[in-house]
Order: structure tokens, then sequence, then C-alpha cells
């Protein structure tokens, strides 16, 4: 079965990156010199997923506005002959189709899956959460829709974090059944202590139908919030999940140091920026 739908639930207040993102959406934060959330839109794009659904929330009119069209500056670009940044801005607002939905209360990540139930029309549909940034050969989603292919089951991108890090994630535990490839037994969204493996769950996602009667039966967790973790606990009871091991690197832009991190990564890769970067880094003394 092939999977068209992407959602990306962008509805938090993203609280760690303030006072940046009062009035800016967090997925708006630019990598280099584009926003987080075009990074995961190319990434769904090269995964073959093409209608993108966007949970916005208060204060995110920019992501619309980010992929819409943009009349005034193309004809200002066309008129001032810069067709190479013409060209770029005509991508963006064309890649793929998108719709917007609004989660009215930021009442947690499953909640913002839960809203989209009617836009998903019953068939399987992938999850981007925008800040988790994967630097890879193969598009990370790619690799998880292969790996879909090979189960017609949900599959979570997991990736090994040493134990002192799993209190920051949703942690499983898993049995291995292929080379990166684990069926789930169980989960622990943000374990305290005894994480049941070093497997953590990254923001990409390859859901069934089936999640959206798991996340009515979800009961909120800390902070009234309905956690997507305690829906696929739901889940597995009926349903096989998998978790896979996505080949590449993650950078958790989300957080001020991960944001950091990709920034000079990214930007050491970029031909125009490298030499003198890597100069200037070289040249810091603390
Ligand atoms: P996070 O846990 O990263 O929360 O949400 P956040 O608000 O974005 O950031 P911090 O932790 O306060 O800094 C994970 C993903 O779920 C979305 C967020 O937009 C992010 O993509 N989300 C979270 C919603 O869409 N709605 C919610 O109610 C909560």
């Amino acid at each position: 079965m092939k999977i068209k739908k992407a959602v990306f639930p962008a509805a938090g207040f993203g609280t760690r990156f303030l006072p940046a993102t009062k009035a800016i959406p967090k997925e708006m934060l630019p990598l280099v010199d584009k926003p987080l959330i075009q990074y995961a839109v190319e990434e769904a794009k090269a995964s073959g997923l093409s209608e993108i659904i966007i949970v916005t929330g208060m204060g995110k009119t920019a992501i619309e506005d980010h992929f819409d069209t943009s009349f005034e500056l193309e004809m200002l670009l066309r008129e001032r002959d810069k067709t190479e940044l013409l060209k770029m801005i005509e991508n963006v607002s064309g890649m793929v189709h998108f719709a917007y939905t609004r989660q009215k209360k930021p009442l947690g990540l499953g909640h913002a899956i839960g809203i989209t139930k009617n836009l998903i029309n019953n068939e399987p549909f992938a999850v981007f959460l925008s800040d988790d940034i994967i630097d890879s050969k193969t598009p990370a989603m790619k690799q998880m829709v292969e790996v879909f292919q090979r189960y017609g089951t949900s599959i979570l991108a997991v990736q090994k974090v040493p134990k002192s890090q799993a209190h920051l994630y949703g942690v499983i535990k898993g049995k291995k059944v292929a080379p990166g490839v684990y069926k789930v037994l169980d989960l622990v969204e943000k374990p305290k202590s005894n994480p049941p493996s070093d497997l953590a769950i990254i923001g990409r996602y390859i859901l069934t139908p089936g999640i959206f009667n798991s996340l009515e039966e979800t009961k909120p967790g800390k902070g009234g919030e309905i956690q997507l973790t305690d829906a696929l606990k739901i889940l597995i009871r009926t349903q096989d999940v998998f978790a896979f091991e996505f080949e590449g690197t993650r950078y958790d832009a989300g957080d001020k140091l991960g944001f950091l991190k990709a920034n000079i990564s990214l930007a050491l890769k970029r031909p125009d920026l490298k030499a003198d970067l890597r100069k200037f880094l070289r040249n810091i003394k603390n």
C-alpha cells in the first residue's frame, strides 16, 4: 500500500526556545537559511509523500505564509532578474499539496495527531516532528517506507541513545526481528530510571489508522496532555508495531545545543560557507 499523506504536528509552544519562539513558530527558526520545517517537508517529498497536513495553533500563521505563493516577492525578484532566487521561492510554494488544521489547545502530540482523523481517510500515514532533523544519504522517511512495505504495519523511527539521555525520550522494549528492525513489546515515555532499552523514539513515524481508536482510548497524562506513546501502548495490544533504526545523523533542533550543532554541521556542508566557517571555528579562543 502506498503512503501519500504526512502529518506535521506543529502546534506546540516551543518553550525550550523562548523568548525566540514567543512570536515566531519554532518550526520557522532557520538552519543556515531554511526554516526547520522545510527540511522535513523536503524529506517527505523525497520519500514519495505528496500530501502534507500541518497541525497549527496560535501564532503559527508564518508557516502557512511560508508555503504559500508570495505574489509580490515573486514579482520583485522577476523585475530584478534574480532568477535563481525566484526559482527557489517558487519551489517552496509549489513543492507538494498542503492542508492545515488547527489544534485549539496544545493538548499534546497524541491529541494533535488525533484531530487529523477525518483528513487521513483510513489509510496508513507518516508523521514528522520537524525539529528532528535527519541528515542521511537516503531520506530517513524513505528508509521507513521501505520497511513499511515489508511489514505492512506501524513503524517507529528509533536511535540508540546513552542510558543517561533516555529520560528525554519515549523508549521501547523490543525484540530484534531483522537487522535494525525490532518488534515493539512495550514503550515508556521519558523513563525516570531503568529505561527498558537504549532505543529511543525519534520524530518520524508511519502509523496505521488504528492509532485513532487508540488515541480515543488514551487518558490524558502529564500536564493533561494526550501522549502518543500511551496510544502506541494501547495499539500494540491489537496490532504489531515495529521500530526501525534508520541510517543517518539526527539533530534535535528543538533544543538549543542540538540547534547550534545542526546549524554548524549543515553549514559545513555548504560549498558557499564551509571554508570560511571552518577557518572561523579553528580560530575561536575560549
Ligand atoms: P514538543 O514536546 O517538542 O513540544 O512537541 P514543543 O511545544 O514543540 O516544544 P517545547 O518542548 O515546549 O520546547 C513535539 C511535537 O509535537 C507538537 C509540537 O509542535 C512538536 O512538533 N505538539 C506538541 C503539538 O502539535 N501539539 C501539542 O499540543 C503538543
